[in-house]
């Protein structure tokens, strides 16, 4: 059962110029009709304008570069563009960065979520959607599922951020009454994430004949999702979810690192002798499983892309956009805001 659907006429997106916003951004565009986007990202080295650059003159669509750690600069894009929900995705992603650096972590995560929250309450009680991560829940062994039950149990300093903030998310509903909702998502693969990621980063080295670095013995296990399936969730949970509640959300699609990376040298055309087996990631946790029976059962939603179906479109999209792979790779996409907004 869920509350009655809520219908957005314009919302905020938080991080909208990194891998899954920017497919989430171009799936409400294309998909949602009368629905205005407005993203706000300040364009840290994951965020990419050009992931947009094909809906960029949507006039539904508006850009604002800014720092979700700036209350006050949120508050007034709120305003600007009479945003009504938020879908916050602006977070520092990469678990290998959290290892070396987790200071930047604590600040965008917990006190930028912190920040947005604030803002939601201030701009009059704005549907809040916390896009959350499975990886707060911990690691399984060889059995057994996430629920959304599961007691949350971090092991990396991005996996601990992220629950600080599903808990600051969860006491704003408690304390303020704020609408908020909070999804916890698998791992995703799709066009445009960065190729520090596994997917991109093998595809990338596969296509250039370069190793393809694989942690330890290959055998961690990841859920994987195609990341517009994801985006279409999302959505789903922002119209119907609950308030107040946690929604999983899942591949039902289990594989091990090594099956992946050997999915994608078959694809390509690529020997096995370019995987090279390289030092673990410290507290690398061993297998994460979704239990995505409550959004199938409350919200009617399920994963539409079977793994060989979204792989193989993934793997073709990055052979066909290698110019952007190439910007991405050399740093030339940091200049596209500068020469795209400036004036503007
Ligand atoms: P990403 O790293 O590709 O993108 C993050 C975006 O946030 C970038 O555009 C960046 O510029 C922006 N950003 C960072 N700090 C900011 C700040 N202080 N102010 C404004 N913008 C800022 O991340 P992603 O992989 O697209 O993940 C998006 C969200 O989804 C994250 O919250 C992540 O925890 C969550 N998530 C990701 C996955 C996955 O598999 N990638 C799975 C589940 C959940
Ligand atoms: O589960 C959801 C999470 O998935 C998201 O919350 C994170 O934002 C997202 O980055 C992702 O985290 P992972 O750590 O699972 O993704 P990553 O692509 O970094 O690694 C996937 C697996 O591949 C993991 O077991 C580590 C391994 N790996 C990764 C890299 C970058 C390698 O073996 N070699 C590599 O070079």
């Amino acid at each position: 059962m869920s509350d009655a659907a809520f219908l957005p006429k314009a919302v905020l997106v938080t991080g909208g110029a990194g891998f899954i916003g920017s497919n989430f951004v171009r799936f409400v565009l294309k998909d949602v009709p009368d629905v205005r986007v407005v993203n706000l990202d300040c364009l840290t080295y994951a965020g990419n304008l050009e992931n947009l650059a094909d809906v960029a003159d949507d006039p539904r669509y508006a850009f604002a570069k800014v720092d979700i750690c700036d209350t006050d600069k949120v508050i007034e894009v709120c305003r600007e563009y009479h945003v009504d929900s938020v879908v916050h995705f602006a977070a520092e992603s990469h678990v290998d960065r959290s290892i070396t650096g987790p200071g930047e972590f604590i600040r965008t995560n917990v006190h930028g979520t912190l920040s947005v929250l604030q803002a939601a309450r201030a701009c009059g009680d704005l549907r809040f959607l916390q896009v959350g991560t499975d990886e707060v829940y911990g690691s399984l062994g060889e059995t057994g599922y996430f629920t959304e039950e599961t007691q949350l149990d971090p092991h990396s300093p991005y996996s601990a951020s992220k629950t600080a903030a599903d808990h600051l998310v969860s006491a704003f509903y408690h304390t303020y009454g704020l609408s908020t909702l909070i999804t916890r998502c698998s791992n995703n693969y799709g066009p445009y994430q960065f190729p520090e990621k596994m997917v991109p980063l093998m595809i990338n080295n596969a296509r250039q004949d370069k190793a393809l670095p694989v942690y330890g013995d290959g055998l961690n296990v990841r859920d994987w999702l195609y990341v517009e399936d994801h985006c279409r969730a999302l959505w789903a949970v922002l119209l119907r979810g609950r308030v107040g509640r946690v929604y999983n959300i899942g591949g039902n699609s289990e594989k091990t690192n090594i099956e992946v990376v050997k999915a994608i040298l078959k694809h390509v055309d690529k020997p096995e002798s370019l995987i090279t087996f390289v030092k673990d990631r410290p507290g690398h946790d061993q297998r994460y499983a979704i239990d995505a029976t409550r959004i199938r059962t409350e919200l009617g939603w399920e994963p539409s892309v079977d793994f060989e179906t979204g792989m193989s479109k993934t793997i073709d999209w990055y052979m066909a956009n290698q110019a952007w792979m190439d910007r991405v790779t050399s740093g030339a996409y940091q200049t596209y805001y500068e020469e795209m907004y400036a004036g503007r």
